[in-house]
């Protein structure tokens, strides 16, 4: 859903980031803790304990890693875990690091096990053994590190391995925002954008979003860009151009898309309602199962359109009702 974000998209995302604890919109309980956290290292004058994020894509965990560091006055480093192949690229990283820098390390659960075992001793000692030489030559020699802060960030928090996952004295579950929260949002993203919205429109926005304030900033681009090819002077949001354009891009009331509608409606048509294991179901529909599975299916197990069972996917009897299609 988000692979195809081009640099300015990138570039936008970044001023809509809040920096600091206090302009992070919702996830009151996380936001809480953390500041507890936060403000007794401060005081103690340690470094924070390393801390694990997850929840599905676009929550704001990135957003979160960075406000952790800003808050601590750390210095930032990140790395997504798939870009890490050899042992030397994270020690390299590693030795790299000062006292209290934050190593933000994104998508954690897909760290190759070689390199999930040199973090085991960098998290729990701060100091890493690497080996030196080859065969009959080989040696270890120990680094010793500076404490650091490790964040990870995961949408699959059951991939991860038991030790690492031990190994975060913090671990934080992000969930969906409820519809007040992702207004607020929306409203920030109008006032970053110094483009105007009203309540209702903001309000339909965040309905519409997914519980996702990523997707909620991206209906609101699609929003403001049919408002402003409809009216190039008063650069405002109105409900009528919101539902217009909302329309327009095939996204209904309670924020499905045409994917979710294609998905839904081949478990009901081709699978009899399921259950219909994810294999056999993305490859019907062809789409990529882990997309369906990360990206699609906690939405929609979170709203009740779908359960899971031992034996697979099945919709349910809103899904009926919300595709208006009668139960065979
Ligand atoms: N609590 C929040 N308040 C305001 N904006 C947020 C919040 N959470 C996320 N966002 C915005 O949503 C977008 C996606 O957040 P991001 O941190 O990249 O999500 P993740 O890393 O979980 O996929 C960013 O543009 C971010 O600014
Ligand atoms: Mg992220």
């Amino acid at each position: 859903m988000e692979k195809n974000e081009d640099f300015t998209l990138i570039e936008y995302d970044k001023s809509l980031r809040p920096k600091r604890l206090k302009d992070y919109i919702g996830q009151n309980d996380i936001k809480e803790m953390l500041n507890i956290y936060i403000k007794t290292a401060l005081k103690r004058e340690e470094t924070l304990d390393h801390v694990l994020l997850y929840g599905p894509p676009g929550l704001g965990k990135t957003t979160l890693a960075n406000i952790i560091a800003n808050e601590m006055g750390a210095n930032w480093h990140s790395v997504t875990a798939p870009s890490l192949d050899r042992v030397g690229d994270l020690a390299a990283i590693l030795s790299s690091l000062d006292a209290g820098d934050v190593l933000f390390i994104d998508e954690i659960h897909r760290l190759p096990k070689v390199i999930e075992e040199v973090l085991y001793s960098a998290m729990e000692d701060y100091s890493i053994d690497i080996i030196v030489g080859k065969d009959t030559t080989a040696s270890t020699i120990k680094i010793d590190l500076p404490p650091f802060t490790l964040i990870g960030a995961t949408t699959r928090c059951g991939d991860i391995s038991a030790p690492l996952r031990d190994r975060f004295g913090i671990v934080q579950q992000l969930d969906y925002y409820n519809d007040e929260d992702l207004q607020q949002i929306v409203k920030r993203t109008s006032n970053v954008f110094n483009y105007a919205i009203d309540d209702e429109s903001s309000l339909e926005i965040a309905r519409r979003s997914r519980g996702t304030p990523r997707v909620a900033n991206r209906l609101f681009r699609r929003v403001r860009d049919f408002a402003q090819f409809m009216d190039e002077k008063s650069a405002e949001i109105h409900l009528d151009v919101t539902k217009l354009s909302l329309q327009k891009l095939n996204i209904d009331t309670e924020g499905l898309n045409q994917t979710d509608y294609k998905y839904l409606k081949a478990i009901i048509e081709r699978f009899n309602g399921g259950p219909v294991g994810l294999n056999a179901l993305s490859a019907s529909i062809s789409e990529d199962p882990i997309t369906l599975e990360d990206v699609y299916e906690p939405y929609l197990l979170q709203r009740g359109f779908i359960i899971r069972t031992p034996r697979g996917r099945m919709v349910t009897e809103k899904t009926y009702q919300h595709l208006g299609i009668d139960k065979k």
